[in-house]
């Protein structure tokens, strides 16, 4: 018997191309296994899916459907410091708060308690695919994947490198990084995950050697596995770099193994013109992290100069340095980034929400190398879907009548939250 087709039928909103929003009103997207298998106007639902074999969802009036959100950086291991230690320069913070609670990972019940509450949480918050870097411990960063396999999330799950100042109860050696890492990556593929998979997660320049960045891009390039890293974050950061000569010395666009088309860099506030020509070159993405930019006082990263230059961007949380789970947030932070450049750039042209929707959907897909997965409603893709409601009890704002999709669209990315999303769907699978 031909399985079942899922229609969902009314408003429909995603990027078709980069940077371009379209509104299908009264429209539907059909759903066959994880697959979408046509996409349109309702108008010619006629004649077609007439089988018995069709379940049909029809949106009310205050719902619209869109692509699932994308994290393209969240530090799960630092959910329970959400909202501690703002506004401290990051390498105090990590030092005072983040280091301390991370060691705290060596527990296994502790991982599971939290990491299951980060993936509930962010499902709830519309996040159907995340990318995240866990502790230095392999086997809590274990218990990350199967808490985002038992509870449906699409995620990339990474093994922290940490081999050089990092507090001497925190920290590992070269060689322990490195075959532990080879481990983390041998018992991800014995869970045969089509969802969830590892990324080879070197924390920062000023947390490995030159020699574990090498062998880390090789074993990347051994398994055809994406990176990711922190990338001149903060000033501060850059300093302490240079003044190790001999060492990783400015950042890893000086290490050619790790700047690779499926590497991603989170903040990258502070770059050169070159540093951005060679992430373009090299095909590489950038994980825009407004709010915890804003947090721990990094400064404010100039996407508008990556996008032009050609560098894939997505949209990160960076919990716990960002303050929300929610990727709804991060589209509010970028466009208020933006805004602000733009006040003191003359003829700067601002993102706009229809920019930061881009970034949290196809964007944060093309930045993670999925966008043949995932990121829109493009026949063929995995359907990972939210159903937003604007009009729902209790919800953040009220709602005085009716609105068009447009609008609609523009409240939930203005002030939309977690009750606003009624349903997810990753890989056809409706997990909230
Ligand atoms: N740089 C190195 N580690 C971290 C971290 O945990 N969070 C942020 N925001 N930056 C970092
Ligand atoms: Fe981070």
């Amino acid at each position: 018997m031909e399985s079942i087709v899922d229609l969902f039928i009314g408003n429909i909103i995603h990027c078709d191309q980069p940077f371009t929003v379209t509104v299908i009103q009264k429209g539907f997207v059909a759903v066959q296994r994880n697959k979408i298998i046509a996409v349109g106007h309702s108008s010619e639902l006629q004649n077609r899916f007439t089988s018995e074999n069709v379940r049909k969802t029809l949106l009310s009036d205050s719902q619209i459907l869109i692509p699932g959100l994308i994290d393209t950086h969240i530090h799960a291991c630092q959910y329970p410091n959400i909202g501690v230690g703002m506004n401290k320069p990051l390498l105090q913070w990590l030092k005072d708060h983040t280091y301390p609670l991370e060691k705290k990972f060596k527990d296994a019940q502790f991982s599971k308690r939290c990491y299951d509450a980060v993936v509930k949480k962010t499902l709830s918050y519309g996040t159907t695919t995340a990318a995240y870097f866990g502790s230095i411990y392999t086997d809590s960063t274990l218990i990350l994947a199967d808490s985002a396999i038992r509870l449906g999330q699409r995620a990339l799950v990474g093994k922290v490198n940490l081999t050089k100042n990092g507090p001497a109860d925190y920290i590992e050696t070269s060689e322990e990084s490195l075959r532990e890492t080879r481990r983390f990556i041998n018992e991800m593929s014995k869970k045969n995950s089509e969802l969830v998979k590892p990324i080879i997660t070197p924390r920062f320049a000023v947390s490995v050697t030159k020699e574990d960045l090498k062998a880390l891009g090789e074993m990347a390039k051994e398994f055809n596995l994406p990176i990711q890293a922190h990338m001149n974050e903060t000033i501060d950061g850059i300093k302490q770099l240079e003044s190790r000569p001999g060492d990783v010395h400015k950042n890893f666009t000086h290490t050619h193994e790790i700047l690779t088309e499926k590497s991603l860099f989170a903040h990258c506030v502070h770059m050169t013109k070159e540093e951005i020509q060679k992430l373009a070159d090299s095909g590489s993405a950038i994980a825009h992290c407004p709010d915890s930019n804003f947090n721990l006082l990094s400064g404010i990263c100039d996407v508008r100069a990556f996008i032009e230059a050609g560098v894939k961007v997505g949209l990160g949380t960076d919990v716990s340095a960002g303050c929300s789970l929610s990727i709804m947030n991060a589209m509010r932070y970028a466009i208020t980034a933006s805004t602000a450049l733009s006040f003191s750039k003359k003829g700067y042209k601002p993102l706009n929400y229809f920019d930061a929707f881009y970034l949290a959907t196809l964007g944060g897909a093309k930045a993670l190398s999925m966008d043949d997965k995932i990121g829109n409603f493009e026949v063929g893709k995995e359907f990972d879907a939210l159903i937003v409601d604007l009009d729902v009890q209790n919800g953040p704002v009220d709602i005085f009548g009716e609105h068009t999709a447009l609008e609609l669209f523009q409240k939930f990315i203005f002030t939309g939250d977690d009750r606003n999303v009624t349903a997810v769907y990753v890989a056809g699978n409706k997990v909230k």
